[in-house]
């Protein structure tokens, strides 16, 4: 069953700066729903507004992208990606583009992956909400994620997870990767009441970048 859904940026005091339409199917799988840890990254990068201009920002295991497309709207290049296999995502990314009028390059980036795009892309951002979530895919996750963030000097992965282990997670996966937090925040302790009265969770806000006094990493 699809449904539109829409999403408003700023202006709480009166009409929304702007708003994003989302096509979602509740009846399919993970990649075509709007997650809580999109809501919260996408309000994360409209608040965070004037790093993002004219940057080139790709997201990862984007789904229906939300954070990517205020990206968009802001005026970064952004490159929207989701596993290679699942067509129907990137399908629906497509259309998602088109009904908000943005312009994203949309393609397939597997985490684990190593085909000849990922050798090019060179982000300043790397946007990744609800991309935690699956224990058994993590390595690829980290292993894809470290080596753009090696490729591409200055830049930041910024994600949202829901934290079920306290920070012993994020720890372990830092240290086994050579990376380091370099911001970590309550995901609720930025949003506007309105938009947190709709979502619950314990959501956690990570800007990731290489650890530059860690060793290679011992993936
Ligand atoms: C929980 S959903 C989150 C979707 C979206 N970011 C959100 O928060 O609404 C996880 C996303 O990761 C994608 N994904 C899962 N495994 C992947 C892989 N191996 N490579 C790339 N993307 C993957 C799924 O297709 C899905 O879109």
């Amino acid at each position: 069953m699809k449904t539109v859904s829409r999403h408003s940026f700023g202006g709480n005091h009166g009409e929304p700066e702007f708003s994003i339409s989302i096509i979602e199917n509740m009846k399919e799988d993970y990649g075509l729903y709007v997650w809580p840890c999109s809501v919260i990254l996408a309000e994360y990068v409209w608040q965070q507004r004037s790093r993002f201009a004219g940057t080139y920002v790709l997201e990862v295991g984007a789904g229906t992208a939300l954070p990517g497309l205020v990206a968009a709207k802001l005026g970064a290049n952004v490159t929207l990606t989701d596993d290679a296999i699942r067509t129907e995502v990137l399908d629906n990314m497509r259309q998602v583009c088109q009904l908000n009028r943005l312009n994203c390059q949309v393609f397939g980036l597997s985490w684990g992956v190593w085909d000849e795009t990922l050798f090019s892309l060179h982000p300043q951002f790397i946007l990744g909400a609800d991309v935690l979530y699956e224990a058994s895919a993590f390595d690829d996750l980290f292993a894809t994620v470290s080596y753009i963030l090696q490729n591409s000097p200055g830049s930041v992965f910024i994600t949202t997870y829901h934290n079920r282990s306290g920070h012993h997670l994020i720890a372990f996966l830092m240290e086994k990767w050579g990376l380091k937090c370099s911001k970590l925040l309550d995901g609720f302790s930025i949003m506007p009441s309105s938009k947190a009265s709709r979502i619950s969770g314990n959501i956690q806000l990570a800007e990731i970048v290489p650890n530059v006094d860690a060793g290679e990493p011992r993936g």
